[in-house]
């Protein structure tokens, strides 16, 4: 794996190079193992070309997901394509393929990886127009699907935990756009992400601008409060509803626990007995200290998930 430091990050107040550790986050695959499917052509990720007047570029006008297989399988791909409408309709980027056209890609795409676990990214963003925000019904948005192999990170790993830390910069700014579409306007998650690993963190947890815990850059939050009490932070925390999310909600159900899906303070922090993030790429990746607070890890909570994980969706 690529060093970050390897990768030169810029810090963003001094404008030097930070000092970072090596991420323990799972690493998508390398540019260099990737290929793109742009307009019927599947081509090598690192020649895929956009125009430099797509206002996805311009503008971060575009809408992304993130799906991976488990044993060759994509997991929930239905579920990532009902976020992309919703987070396109949010947009008001117009999608005219059908489920099954854009599931067709996806496979001719896969086609052409190598046999194994996949990693695949959709993008769409609103197409190449004028330097202007006037709507242009003439546009026509552009469709990538970028796929490369899947590495999961090892279960000894994960076991041993990652590390957060919260951060200073808030999930949403002032007037927002809504936090629950995954657009491609990520500012704010790469700067809480840059903080957290200039403190030599895993993944940066952020607060909601009235100072309630949200979510990680890239991932959901889960405490496990005193008497097993699952708690995540609502949907109305300035949150992503993470697909992940979704299904260890109802896993937890299934297997008893009292499940709490509120707005949680930043005391939580202080009282979890145990906690994770959960992710497409990280599935449920236990924490082991929240701001230099040990925590159970994983703990007997976090542990039934991940076991309940793997039966449903056949890995970690
Ligand atoms: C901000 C944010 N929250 C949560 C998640 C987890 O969502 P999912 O489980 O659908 O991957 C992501 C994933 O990229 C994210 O970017």
């Amino acid at each position: 794996m690529r060093s970050l430091r390897a990768m030169g990050f810029l810090c963003p107040r001094a404008g030097t190079l930070c000092s970072v550790t090596e991420s323990r986050m799972v690493p998508p695959p390398r540019v260099s193992d990737m290929l793109a499917w742009i307009d019927g052509s599947v081509l090598p990720l690192r020649d895929a070309r956009i125009p430099v007047n797509d206002h996805g570029f311009l503008y971060g006008d575009s809408v992304y997901e993130t799906v991976r297989t488990f044993q060759g399988e994509l997991f929930r791909l239905s579920d990532h394509f009902r976020r992309l409408r919703t987070t396109a309709r949010g947009l008001r980027i117009p999608i005219e393929w059908s489920d099954s056209q854009l599931a067709g890609w996806v496979e001719e795409l896969r086609g052409h990886l190598p046999v194994g676990e996949h990693y695949i990214r959709l993008l769409v963003t609103r197409g190449p127009g004028e330097f202007s925000y006037a709507p242009d019904p003439s546009q026509k948005p552009t469709l990538m699907i970028l796929g490369g192999p899947f590495q999961a990170t090892a279960r000894e790993v994960l076991e041993k935990g990652l590390v957060a830390v919260t951060v200073g910069i808030p999930r949403s700014v002032p007037n927002p756009r809504n936090p629950g579409l995954k657009t491609g306007n990520l500012l704010n998650s790469r700067l809480a992400y840059f903080e957290a690993i200039e403190r030599g963190a895993d993944e940066a947890l952020l607060l909601t601008r009235s100072g309630h815990l949200a979510e990680g850059s890239s991932s959901n939050l889960f405490l496990i409060l005193p008497g097993e009490v699952l708690a995540t932070p609502s949907i109305e925390s300035e949150i992503l509803e993470g697909v992940t999310r979704t299904v260890l909600l109802k896993l937890a159900r299934e297997v008893g626990l009292e499940v709490r899906e509120e707005e949680l303070s930043a005391e939580c922090l202080v009282q979890a007995e145990e906690a994770f993030l959960s992710s497409t790429s990280r599935s449920v990746a236990p924490l082991r200290s929240i701001d230099g607070r040990e925590l159970g890890c994983p703990g007997p909570v976090t542990r039934r998930l991940m076991d309940g994980f793997i039966r449903l969706a056949g890995g970690l």
